[in-house]
């Protein structure tokens, strides 16, 4: 067949190779942990969101083996035709209590969580005040309510108050921002947010994915961080993250949560987390409601990392979480420094245009529960011998 209609996609993907930007996946052929196995080499892992090591955690594991006994694995369909299963009601009951929340309502993912919340509470004729780095979930939830969208400097609440005092024509209006800025590693300022929400009587949201299970007492997350629990209207998260499975929360007011069950489209239209994936989130609540060992040892971690890489010299820019970006600025070099930490044993993965801005290329250090201190002192070494060899240090 002589057919030249996909000859662009060829051509974007050879631009995207020559520039630097082209992502290449790596086949991990055993559990997500602290070191994986990688074409038959064990590398140590500072790629996943799995900050406290609960993706391969025995006691999650056998939660999701023992549900399967019980309830099969498929919810059959979504849960307004098909009904809604036990251990569906007791995750979002246990969520809610958790984190102290009016009620939780549980989607597939994160991303799904933010697709059916902004257009289920904003549209055309509404006004989105939103923060310039948030999470393209977000970004994508805001351009599908059809809200006008209005970008604020990140993390500036003078900003957004000015933004706020420059827009007069509007039905509804609603403040969102991340928690944790998943490529920075910097925590929004909720406490202003929250203040800037009240005295304007708007909407506050925000998407916690990487402070689940990381900030707050015991891991209750960033409005539990900043002691804000009656004063934020909804609290995005995920259990993709530190909870070591995969699903998306909204927990909050419970007039929002009503909403959302009526007019959620991805809870509408798209079946429910399966019973494995729920019983293993169950599990995740239990063993963050027992101990906080291993958010104290994911914390410790994190710490001796960027001040292991601060003293060698490394940029780890705005970090002040278990996310610690290495700048180097060039996508080239980032993938070029990529490559050799992973010749050397160690994957951490460069991150370039679009995920963060041109010229903003980075290594993402994702810390974990998981890590030792020899595994710590090991990557750190690491980083050492490529950093001088690449000369960035
Ligand atoms: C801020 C933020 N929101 C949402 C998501 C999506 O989460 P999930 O993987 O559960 O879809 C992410 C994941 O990277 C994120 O960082």
């Amino acid at each position: 067949m002589n057919s030249t209609k996909l000859d662009w996609i060829n051509e974007e993907i050879g631009a995207l190779k020559e520039s630097g930007l082209y992502n290449t996946i790596r086949t991990i052929d055993s559990p997500m942990d602290a070191w994986v196995k990688i074409n038959g080499r064990s590398l140590l892992n500072f790629c996943a969101n799995n900050y406290l090591g609960l993706a391969n955690h025995p006691r999650i594991r056998q939660a999701a083996q023992s549900s399967i006994d019980q309830y099969g694995v498929g919810p059959g369909a979504v849960r307004t035709i098909a009904g809604t299963m036990t251990p569906h009601i007791a995750l979002e009951e246990r969520l809610a209590n958790f984190k102290q929340a009016e009620a939780c309502i549980t989607f597939q993912s994160g991303f799904m969580a933010n697709l059916a919340t902004i257009p289920a509470l904003v549209g055309r004729d509404d006004i989105i005040f939103s923060d310039e780095l948030n999470h393209a979930s977000i970004i994508d939830g805001c351009r599908l309510s059809r809200a006008k969208i209005v970008r604020y400097a990140h993390n500036d609440a003078t900003d957004l108050e000015k933004q706020i005092n420059n827009v007069t024509d509007y039905r509804r209006r609603i403040i969102i921002s991340d928690g944790v800025f998943s490529m920075d590693g910097d925590i929004a300022p909720l406490d202003e947010l929250a203040d800037i929400a009240e005295r304007h009587d708007i909407i506050l949201m925000v998407d916690d994915a990487h402070g689940e299970g990381v900030l707050g007492r015991g891991g209750r997350g960033i409005v539990d961080h900043f002691g804000l629990h009656d004063r934020v209207d909804i609290e995005v998260g995920t259990m993709s993250k530190a909870f070591g499975v995969v699903g998306g929360m909204v927990a909050g007011r419970a007039e929002i949560v009503e909403w959302l069950r009526q007019r959620g489209r991805p809870f509408l239209f798209s079946s429910a987390m399966t019973v494995p994936d729920t019983a293993a989130c169950l599990e995740a609540v239990n063993m963050l409601e027992e101990s906080t060992e291993l958010i104290d040892r994911l914390w410790s971690n994190a710490q001796g990392f960027r001040q292991g890489l601060g003293q060698m010299g490394f940029d780890t820019g705005r970090s002040e979480t278990p996310i610690i970006p290495v700048m180097l600025g060039d996508a080239p070099l980032a993938q070029k420094f990529s490559q050799r930490l992973f010749e050397e044993g160690v994957f951490a993965m460069a991150i370039g245009f679009p995920t963060v801005p041109q010229g903003k290329a980075r290594i993402r250090v994702m810390n974990s529960a998981a890590h030792t201190p020899q595994d710590i002192e090991l990557a750190l070494e690491t980083f050492h011998r490529v950093g001088k060899e690449l000369m960035v240090i």
